[in-house]
């Protein structure tokens, strides 16, 4: 299939199974990934994969981020807080890289961190595999970004999901760009 059919029908995968992404399938989507657009060269990303047990340590830092906000968090959210990461096989925890830049705003650093990750869907969707983008409290809480190591200048763009794709997947919605476009004409 060609490059724009096949973006024109990428879906989020909220269920993935295993396997993940095989090393080579990692390596092709953080090529892709390192593809994206970036004003002043200024690379303003990195990635943590975290696979394997490294996923149930990773739920436990959620955990514990949501327990230190509520200690009151009822067991079902706590094993809720627990369980997230254990949803894909593979997770890429994209990391925007923030610096003060006389011409590069922060806002176009986090826009190329962001759409690093959305080559990484776009790469992800190219091999067959699945993927969904997430954020959520977790992605903004200062534990969990402590507990990942993030520097002071860095943020979670968020975390990709993902892994195989399941026989049955939803079709892209049809929407029309009529509804998006127009034409301006001063
Ligand atoms: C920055 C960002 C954060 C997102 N966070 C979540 C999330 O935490 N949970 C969720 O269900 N969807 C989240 N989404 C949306 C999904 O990734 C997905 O785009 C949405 O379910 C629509 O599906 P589609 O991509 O197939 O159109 C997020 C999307 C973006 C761009």
């Amino acid at each position: 299939m060609d490059l724009v059919s096949l973006i024109q029908q990428r879906v989020s995968c909220p269920v993935v199974e295993e396997p993940g992404p095989s090393a080579s399938q990692l390596d092709a989507m953080f090529r892709a990934a390192l593809r994206a657009p970036d004003h002043g060269n200024l690379k303003p990303w990195r990635f943590l994969v975290v696979e394997g047990e490294a996923r149930a340590k990773l739920g436990e830092l959620f955990l514990q981020a949501a327990l230190a906000k509520d200690p009151a968090l009822v067991p079902p959210l706590q094993e809720k807080m627990r369980n997230m990461p254990l949803r894909a096989p593979t997770l890429v925890v994209v990391i925007a890289r923030l610096q003060q830049h006389p011409k590069v705003p922060l806002v176009e650093q986090q826009v190329a961190a962001g759409a690093a990750a959305q080559n990484i869907l776009l790469a992800a969707h190219g091999l067959g595999l699945g993927a969904m983008w997430r954020t959520g409290d977790m992605a903004y809480n200062p534990d969990v970004m402590r507990g990942l190591g993030l520097a002071e200048n860095e943020e979670i763009i968020g975390f990709v999901y993902l892994g195989s794709r399941p026989a049955k997947t939803r079709n892209a919605p049809a929407l029309d760009p009529a509804d998006f476009v127009e034409q301006w004409r001063g």
